[in-house]
């Protein structure tokens, strides 16, 4: 990408303190439109949720490969048709509460969060094989249920075919590259795929690697921060935007002099 579009990218791009994990995965079953709800009534301006394909090609909101652990079915995502999918409880094994609760499609949950007001950190999650795929009908249904001027929108993968596939299909939707722990070549990594932010694990992210990403000029993302010490160490490390799965517990916790980890408004990412 040319550097004065990065830099134009990067600068439209403003992103919260806080995102909400899955939604909000602490209070409503993960990936679910009930876990966005969640989110905006518990005044979050952003959520992080994974998005994959159903065996036939549509992009839902899931984060396994397999539909055991979320929903009242087995076996893998890639080999189950969206319409058996749709037919599944995603909510139940959260809370009775829940029960009924739908998988969502990626295009409910983008609809969703245009109604609300809310913006998006689309974590590009293929299921074994699937990464180009996955992120070329990703950014294909973006590029229909997300108002081309709107903003609030960033994609983000682990999968380095999925950044580079989605930059090929959608130029202008700004990427950010997750890491779990490759962080010795996080910046190089991030520079060739043109991305304008670097989204880490806390357990593998130290005070000198965070400094290094904001020297190099990166959006500076951390996940899953639940513990209110550790957002505040983070924060005075440099780090722009913790994704938590609680945001009332770190929000809660905050004192005074750091009320900055509770602040769920954009804030400048650099
Ligand atoms: O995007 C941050 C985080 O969601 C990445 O890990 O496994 O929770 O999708 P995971
Ligand atoms: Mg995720």
């Amino acid at each position: 990408m040319a550097a004065s579009l990065l830099a134009s990218v990067s600068q439209k791009l403003r992103l919260p303190r806080l995102v909400g994990h899955r939604g909000e995965a602490a209070r409503a079953p993960e990936n679910t439109l009930a876990a966005i709800r969640m989110a905006a009534a518990s005044g979050l301006r952003w959520v992080e949720f994974d998005a994959k394909l159903s065996g036939d090609g549509v992009p839902i909101l899931f984060h396994d490969d397999t539909l055991d652990r979320t929903t009242n079915g087995e076996g893998p995502v890639a080999a189950t048709p969206f319409a058996a999918i749709r037919t599944l409880d995603a909510g139940a094994w959260f809370s009775a509460a829940f029960a009924g609760e739908p998988v969502p499609t990626l295009a409910e949950a983008l609809d969703l969060l245009v109604a609300l007001d809310i913006g998006a950190n689309v974590e590009i999650k293929p299921c074994p094989g699937r990464d180009m795929e996955t992120a070329q009908a990703v950014c294909a249904t973006i590029g229909t249920h997300w108002p081309r001027d709107r903003g609030g929108l960033l994609i983000s993968s682990f999968s380095r075919s999925a950044l580079d596939r989605a930059r090929e299909v959608a130029l202008d939707l700004p990427r950010g590259l997750l890491v779990w722990d490759r962080v010795g070549t996080m910046i190089e990594d991030a520079a060739a795929l043109d991305c304008v932010s670097i989204h880490c694990a806390h357990q593998h992210l130290t005070a000198r690697m965070a400094r290094a990403v904001k020297q190099a000029g990166y959006i500076l993302v951390v996940y899953t921060v639940n513990e209110p010490a550790l957002a505040r160490q983070l924060i005075e490390w440099g780090v722009d935007t913790i994704i938590t799965d609680d945001s009332g517990t770190l929000g809660a916790a905050a004192p005074e002099n750091t009320g900055r980890v509770s602040d769920r408004g954009e804030v400048p990412a650099t």
